[in-house]
């Protein structure tokens, strides 16, 4: 994946904002930050992935996270487009959205979507989004191309996953949703699980014969 990948630290550029200048750093302060790209202001997609962002805020606010939106679009736009996004959505837009319409961060960050242009011939950003961890580091990251809108039901779901990881050395296998059981990281030894799970753990019983594939409930 090009650009900001897992393990990255996410540059602390200063930014123009809907809510002003910042440094990256400062935004994400001590919480997991979600920066979400977007091709362009005043599109369809982008306009019912923002709306949901919108509806989402308030669950990632209470899984301590926070949002920021990103394009090469000005602010004078952004500040017209949300006014759209808030009536189609109904909900209010209160994350900020970067501003870059010089392109200076887009390239720096390497977000560019190679096979979109906007109306001026310039390259647009992709749909990429990182979860950046209070540690200033990338966790998670997804790349769409513009054509597809995101799943931010799953973004929801990575943010639960990771921050369970973070908390307890667990993993959450496939189709994991808050509540299912989880699977205890290989680097936990039997010993090490018995008195780390005192609740106890399942070891499915497979041919090799292996214990690898333990689960529990944290
Ligand atoms: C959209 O948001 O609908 C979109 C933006 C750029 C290219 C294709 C679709």
């Amino acid at each position: 994946m090009p650009g900001l990948t897992i393990g990255d630290d996410l540059p602390n550029l200063e930014v123009e904002t809907t809510h002003g200048k910042m440094k990256l750093h400062d935004y994400v302060g001590d919480s997991y930050t979600i920066l979400f790209s977007h091709p362009g202001d005043f599109t369809p997609v982008c306009t019912t992935e923002l709306g949901i962002m919108a509806a989402y805020a308030s669950k990632f606010t209470e899984r301590g996270v926070r949002l920021l939106g990103f394009s090469c679009d000005d602010v004078q736009s952004h500040k017209e487009w949300i006014k759209d996004i808030e009536a189609y959505n109904g909900h209010k837009v209160t994350y900020p959205i970067i501003a870059d319409p010089k392109r200076e961060l887009i390239k720096q960050l390497n977000m560019v979507d190679p096979d979109e242009t906007d109306s001026t011939g310039q390259k647009v950003p992709s749909r990429a989004l990182h979860i950046v961890g209070p540690d200033k580091k990338i966790k998670l990251s997804f790349l769409y191309p513009a054509s597809t809108g995101r799943n931010m039901d799953e973004v929801l779901r990575v943010v639960d996953s990771l921050q369970k990881a973070a908390k307890h050395k667990v993993a959450t296998p496939v189709n994991w949703k808050p509540g299912d059981p989880v699977v205890i990281s290989p680097s936990v030894s039997n010993e090490q699980a018995n008195e780390m799970f005192p609740q106890g753990y399942d070891t499915a019983n497979l041919p090799s014969g292996k214990d690898y594939l333990r689960f529990t409930n944290v």
